[in-house]
């Protein structure tokens, strides 16, 4: 929002947390679809936990609000709403299923690495203004974007983009 100042690392923070809102928000109506699309059984349970991770990750960022009083609606993410066009585009895109769940892949990973920074980010201001409890809350998300980021990966490498090949 054009209006918000940024006069403290305190102000930056809120923002942050804000704009993560947004993106868990937007992601939570996202990952039902491409669970759906996905047609390897086992990307589409990884997305499925990832949905039920997502939720609770929305519910960390309320409390880290409700800590820090103030609320974490009322802004777009709009590198998020990029991400998640991009992954509905390839939803879209006729061919090949396994094909298909490669790219879904690709998407998602993009997804958890902005997440990763996005956290990793607010975790840090979170310590130095020495919101300790609030920074383990987002300590334990940003641990749960990187074991999906991991898992993704695994299950790329471990089958999907062989199948794609073929
Ligand atoms: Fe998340």
């Amino acid at each position: 929002m054009a209006t918000e100042k940024l006069n403290s690392l305190k102000d930056l923070f809120e923002h942050e947390i804000k704009d993560l809102y947004s993106a868990e928000s937007q992601l939570t109506d996202a990952l039902p679809k491409m669970a759906e699309k996905a047609s390897s059984p086992q990307l589409r349970q990884a997305f499925e936990t990832h949905l039920e991770e997502t939720k609770r990750q929305r519910e960390r960022l309320e409390k880290v609000g409700e800590i820090c009083g103030f609320s974490v609606k009322g802004e777009k993410c709009q590198a998020m709403e990029g991400l998640i066009k991009e992954g509905k585009d390839m939803l879209e895109m006729k061919g090949d299923d396994k094909v298909r769940d490669a790219g879904l892949i690709a998407s998602a990973q993009r997804v958890e690495h902005y997440e990763m920074a996005g956290y990793g980010t607010a975790r840090t201001y979170a310590q130095q203004l020495g919101l300790n409890d609030v920074a383990d809350l987002l300590e334990q998300t940003l641990n749960e974007e990187k074991r999906t980021d991991q898992k993704l990966n695994d299950i790329a490498v471990g089958n999907i983009n062989q199948k794609a090949q073929q």
